[in-house]
């Protein structure tokens, strides 16, 4: 970030130092020379029903972690625990929408709650291995069901609840579930998502589902196929109650997550069982330094990995009180986060940049009515924090007396890879600082050439991680091209990086044709092929241009048919076109109609210089591989 060039660093507090769960710098080192037997001794901390035979075996891009060891998810967050004398403590403590509307489950009730839905599941004819489609607002019933998949060894899909009816559509067909676990409706921010009234659109061209469990939330009237579609609390009335864990493999999948990339398809990242467990664990304990009385809040939806792995697995397999926040930041006013906090005495706060900045914009006086002293420590994760907005969030959120842990990782990666350890490391605002201990990153030049000491370039993690993605679902040609084609044995991130004198990265952001939303990932042809499928558009190009509150925004440039005219009418319709192909966060911000597109003489699209129009510079750099350079003209008119 240019904002700033030398920054101010910052010490862990000595008294947050004393209590951390990691206080020994000497681990980094250790991890160093036996990465190996580092992660086996965090592996050991979980419950197995067999021990592994071999820690790791690499056949680039082929990883597998723990090989024979058998366990399972479910047992090692609820069995486990309740064995652990934390049966009567509170797991999940959620709040609604509306403030002041809470539920709360202990590890013991939820344990009854999984089990039972468990066996709702297997009723519905679900078995090892098939894949479970789940599609729920922030309700417990999403992080149950979760736990009932792992349970029983049937791979979870979440489909975020913003996602439009063809995204669930086209997620349920590429995973090919007979299930899908939805709801009536799903309040947030006052208004409310009509779930499964999207679900039934997408549900008309799913051949393979013949079970729907519906979820009852909103309380409105949904439709209900005979049949195929039964209320959630009359399955769970009917269930057994007791389910045993299934002895999973360590390499049996856990779960399915789609994330956008650069083709118009998302990739369905699958995660597997132990070595994900393993380090979405020991990231929670020494990372975000849960212990037994935080009460820990992770404000992600569970829809996005960040919720899967610190909503949800994280903190339960650590035994930890995790809260689950249905609503918004600012619903029913700007101050809902504080209150929250204030209300359930949240000691750890792990949120967004996007989320901070917009804070920020609403001056502190959100915050000075409450009394956010139980909070300890926190963290951000999502994309680049500006130096400015984490001044601001040390400040004016931690007081000066929380440390932040920025936290950089990827749904690919599974777990946390680069991050203060908030007791150990001397953090420096906007910096997410060091790898994990047991993780090794680099970065390269644009010849895929390691570079010595401080400089910029291509983030790339040069040896295998437990939480690493294993493939993509059915597409293991695409997973090697995608991520190990470019460096064989070494992980080709596609995120720019820098690498301080101190060894400190700096994470600058995507390199490929990825956008970031305000924290959501959303891909430029995903948007380009909705905005194609509306009959007025023969080509489209879309990029994101910086935004100050956002990160990014999305600007769409596009080429109407023969002798259209854009019209006022026209921008709305193709922006609700996008809406309904994706879900409205990916709608964009801006639609420019352009006669022509820049491209080189090969025909690829110049991005960088669609950005630069977007963004207003003058200056568009070097056009002479353009085609035709008049076109620039033209685009700058097109936008004033
Ligand atoms: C991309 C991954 C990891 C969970 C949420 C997003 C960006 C993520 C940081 C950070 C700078 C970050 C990267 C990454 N990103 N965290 N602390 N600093 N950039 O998961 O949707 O898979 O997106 O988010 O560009 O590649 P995702």
């Amino acid at each position: 970030m240019a904002e700033e060039t030398k920054v101010r660093t910052y010490e862990p507090p000595e008294e947050f130092a004393r209590d951390a769960n990691v206080d020994d710098a000497s681990i980094y080192e250790e991890a160093e020379q036996d990465y190996e037997g580092f992660w086996a001794e965090r592996a050991r901390e979980m419950h197995w029903f067999r021990e592994w035979d071999r820690v790791l075996d690499w056949d680039p891009p082929e990883a597998q972690w723990f090989v024979g060891g058998k366990l399972n998810v479910a047992y090692n967050c609820l069995d486990y625990q309740v064995e652990q004398g934390r049966g009567d403590k509170t797991a999940i403590l959620w709040e609604g929408d509306e403030p002041g509307d809470s539920r709360t489950f202990t590890y013991s009730e939820l344990k009854s709650e999984v089990e039972r839905f468990a066996n709702v599941l297997k009723g519905l004819g679900v078995e090892k291995g098939d894949p479970v489609a789940i599609y729920l607002p922030m309700i417990p019933e999403l992080p149950i069901a979760m736990l009932a998949c792992a349970r029983i060894g049937a791979p979870h899909s979440v489909v975020f609840g913003a996602f439009s009816a063809d995204s669930l559509r086209d997620r349920i067909n590429d995973c090919v579930a007979k299930v899908l676990v939805t709801a009536d409706g799903g309040p947030r921010g006052g208004k409310v998502t009509p779930l499964k009234a999207n679900a039934d659109e997408a549900l008309e061209d799913t051949p393979s589902i013949e079970s729907v469990v519906v979820a009852q939330r909103s309380g409105e009237d949904v439709d209900m196929a005979e049949g195929r579609d039964r209320y959630w609390n009359d399955l769970m009335d009917e269930a057994d109650a007791e389910c045993p864990a299934e002895e999973m493999d360590s390499e049996d999948i856990l779960y399915i997550l789609y994330s956008s990339g650069s083709t118009g398809k998302p990739k369905g990242i699958v995660h597997t069982t132990g070595g994900y467990l393993t380090q979405v664990k020991a990231t929670t304990k020494w990372v975000l330094d849960v212990k037994e009385d935080d009460v820990f809040w992770c404000q992600a939806d569970i829809g996005w990995v960040t919720g899967h792995s610190y909503l949800v697995y994280g903190p339960l397999s650590n035994g930890a009180t995790t809260v689950q926040f249905e609503g918004t930041p600012s619903y029913p006013g700007p101050d809902r986060h504080w209150d929250v906090i204030e209300r359930n005495g949240v000691t750890i706060y792990y949120s967004a940049p996007t989320v901070i900045r917009a804070f920020m914009k609403q001056g502190t006086e959100p915050i000075e009515k409450h009394d956010l002293s139980s909070l300890r420590l926190l963290g951000t994760v999502g994309e680049p924090i500006n130096p400015r907005a984490w001044e601001w969030y040390h400040e004016n959120i931690g007081k000066g007396r929380c440390p932040i842990v920025d936290t950089w990782w990827q749904t690919e990666t599974g777990g946390i890879m680069i991050s203060p350890l908030p007791g150990l490391t001397t953090t420096k605002p906007g910096s997410a600082t060091r790898p994990f201990p047991g993780i090794f990153v680099d970065i390269y030049d644009e010849d895929d050439n390691p570079i010595e000491g401080a400089g910029k370039g291509n983030l790339v993690i040069t040896k295998p991680w437990p939480g690493m993605l294993r493939t993509i679902y059915k597409d293991p040609e695409r997973f090697r091209k995608t991520y190990w084609e470019r460096l064989g044995d070494k992980y080709f991130v596609e995120d720019g990086a820098e690498r301080d004198e101190d060894g400190y990265y700096t994470i600058t952001g995507r390199i490929d044709d990825v956008m970031n939303v305000s924290g959501h990932r959303i891909g430029t042809m995903e948007v380009e092929s909705a905005l194609v499928s509306h009959k007025a558009v023969v080509e489209s190009a879309v990029i994101g241009r910086h935004d100050e509150d956002k990160g990014q925004a999305i600007v769409a440039y596009v080429i109407l048919e023969g002798d259209r005219e854009g019209s006022e009418d026209l921008i709305k319709e193709l922006k609700d076109q996008v809406r309904k192909a994706i879900g409205p966060h990916a709608r964009p911000e801006e639609i420019i109609f352009t006669p022509d597109l820049p491209k080189t003489r090969s025909g690829k699209i110049m991005r960088r210089v669609l950005r630069g129009v977007a963004e207003g510079e003058d200056d568009l750099g070097d056009v002479s591989t353009l085609a035709d350079p008049s076109v620039v003209d033209d685009l700058k008119e097109a936008r004033s």
